[in-house]
This record gives structure tokens, C-alpha cells and sequence, in this order.
């Protein structure tokens, strides 16, 4: 899927660069956060992901507004290019057609069209790349074109080629069943680790809990001295981290996850995307093989639609 993409996206010109905010939610509004991320670590632009309703109050009709809903019927979504429209940003949107594709035709707006036929989470690459290409986040070119080689080789079981069976998505998942997955990354891996929280939850059906490092030692650390009795802890880390970073990992493995099982997950690749879409892969194959364990299918999230249903009656 992200090869398709990256051939559907060739010719996307990147915006001026400018502040960009990345309106979206759930599966769509993940594209947003690891642009964000992306942006923070590597420069070139600021970038703002919204998950909410309308605009930030301090939105004034400078920004460019990228709206990314993979139905293009999100409420949230819709209401933020609402509010884009009301103060004269200039906006544009990444999705399958509804209601949103509808007011990119009206409004004469920019809108990239995605494949449908998908879940929005399963979509991930059909959103991220185009809202990529359309970022000057620096070196995002050749982050691109390595994310895809790490991904072409990661094979179907999402298991890089070489690594143990320890690191496999069926392994991993077998730890996490029946447990409360508490999910970490520093950096943007935090944000990987939002991803993965939501894919448990959406997939396999199961509570997960993330935070991010160095934030949860200031903080979450102390509720560690009295932890559910089934939780159990998954480390996302990168290759070549700062000194500080690593530090960091030891001395809250130490302090606070001595008697708690901590599965270690490893990022490949060069690049800060390449890395961190490894091991969103990972994480959704993890996801994927914990629905079979739970006994459940992944794909139906019939109370995510139930609740949109009530919502519009
Ligand atoms: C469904 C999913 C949800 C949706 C969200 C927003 O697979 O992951 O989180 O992504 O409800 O809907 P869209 O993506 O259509 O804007």
C-alpha cells in the first residue's frame, strides 16, 4: 500500500513553507500527528495537528489548513474547514469523496482523492504520503524513499527480515494477551505509541495505555508503584539514541518496571520516518494477530459507527 501511494503522490508539489495545521481524527488524524512529529524532529515548517472541532482560537486566516478524513463525513473534520472557511484560510483535503470532497468542489479547494474500500486506519499510507509530499519537512523525499524500501522488506507478517522470533507480531502479541499493554516511545515514537494503543483498541478489541518519555517520568512513574496486576510494558526505541534517551529508558526500567514484564520493541531504517513506520507496522501487525488470540475480527469498529449514528439522528 505504501509503494502505491508513494506512486499515486509522485508529482505533489510541496506547499510554500508556512504554518500547516492537519485537521482530522482517529485513523485520519494519525497522518496529522506523525507530520507533526516529523516536522518537530527534522524542520522545514511548523506543523499543528487538530483533533477536535473547528480551528484553534488562535487560528486567524494565516494558515493552511490540510483536512485529512478518509470518509470525508467527519463531523470534526468538516467543522474545522467550516471555521477555515469563515476566516479566508486557504485549505485543502486529502479523502475518499463525502462531504468533504463536496465542499472542495464548491469551494474550488485542492483535494487529493484516496482509494476507497478501506478502513481509515488500515489506510494510513493512502494519507500519510500525500500529506507528506505536500510538506517541505526537510529531507522528506528521501525519508519517503527509504520508509518504503523498510517497508518492502518488512514482508507480510510484518517480522523484519533477520530478526529473531522473540521480535515477531505473533510472539509479541502472545505477551499481550490478556494483559493492559502500557505502550512508550520518546520523541515520535510516542506518537507510534498512540498508534499502537489505538490499534489494540480498534483490532484486537482490548484496552492499551501509552505515554511518552521523557513526560511519564515526571509524572505517570509514580502510579507504577502500584500497577494493575496484569500490566505489562512495551519499550518503542530507535537505533543510535541520544545518551540522555537511553539513560533515561535504564533508569526508569529501574526505578519503576523491576517486577514488570518490558517487551522491547526495536525501530529499522535510517530516517526518522523510515524507523518510526517500521514500527507502526509492527504494531498494527501485533494488533492484528491479538485480535486472533482474543478471538475477535479486526476489521468491524460497530461502536465507533453506533455513536457516529446517534450523533447525526
Ligand atoms: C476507523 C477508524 C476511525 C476513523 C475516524 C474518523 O477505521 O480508525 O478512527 O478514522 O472515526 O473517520 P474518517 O477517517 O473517515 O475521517
Amino acid at each position: 500500500m505504501f509503494a502505491a501511494a508513494a506512486a499515486a503522490s509522485e508529482g505533489a508539489q510541496p506547499l510554500a513553507a508556512c504554518g500547516v495545521l492537519v485537521a482530522g481524527m482517529g485513523g485520519s488524524g494519525i497522518a496529522g500527528r506523525l507530520a507533526q512529529a516529523l516536522a518537530e524532529r527534522c524542520g522545514g515548517l511548523r506543523v499543528r495537528a487538530w483533533n477536535d472541532y473547528g480551528l484553534p482560537a488562535w487560528a486567524d486566516g494565516s494558515e493552511q489548513l490540510i483536512a485529512v478524513s478518509y470518509s470525508g463525513n467527519t463531523a470534526e473534520t468538516l467543522s474545522g474547514v467550516e471555521r477555515a472557511i469563515e476566516l479566508g484560510c486557504n485549505w485543502e483535503a486529502i479523502t475518499t469523496g463525502g462531504r468533504l470532497a463536496a465542499l472542495a468542489a464548491q469551494h474550488g479547494a485542492r483535494a487529493t482523492a484516496v482509494e476507497p474500500g478501506h478502513q481509515p486506519r488500515a489506510a494510513l499510507p493512502l494519507l500519510l504520503v500525500p500529506l507528506l509530499r505536500r510538506l517541505p519537512i526537510a529531507g522528506i523525499a528521501a525519508q519517503l524513499a527509504e520508509a518504503g524500501e523498510v517497508l518492502g522488506a518488512a514482508g507480510d507478517n510484518g517480522s523484519p527480515a533477520g530478526d529473531s522470533d522473540a521480535a515477531s507480531p505473533t510472539a509479541i502479541a502472545a505477551q499481550l494477551a490478556g494483559k493492559l499493554p502500557f505502550i512508550y516511545g520518546a520523541g515520535g515514537l510516542a506518537t507510534v505509541a498512540y498508534r499502537w494503543r489505538c490499534q489494540i483498541a480498534e483490532n484486537a478489541k482490548q484496552l492499551a495505555m501509552h505515554h511518552a518519555l521523557p513526560e511519564m517520568d515526571h509524572n505517570e512513574i509514580v502510579g507504577w508503584g502500584a500497577p494493575p496486576p496484569n500490566a505489562i510494558v512495551v519499550a518503542l526505541r530507535e537505533p543510535n539514541e541520544s545518551l540522555a534517551v537511553a539513560a533515561r529508558w535504564e533508569a526508569t526500567r529501574a526505578a519503576a518496571w523491576r517486577d514488570v514484564t518490558v517487551v522491547e520493541c526495536r525501530a529499522r531504517g535510517e530516517s526518522p520516518l523510515a524507523r518510526w513506520l517500521s514500527l507502526v507496522h509492527l504494531g498494527d501487525m501485533v494488533s492484528v494477530e491479538l485480535a486472533h488470540l482474543n478471538g475477535v475480527e479486526p476489521t468491524p469498529v460497530a461502536v465507533i459507527e453506533e455513536l457516529k449514528r446517534r450523533l447525526e439522528e
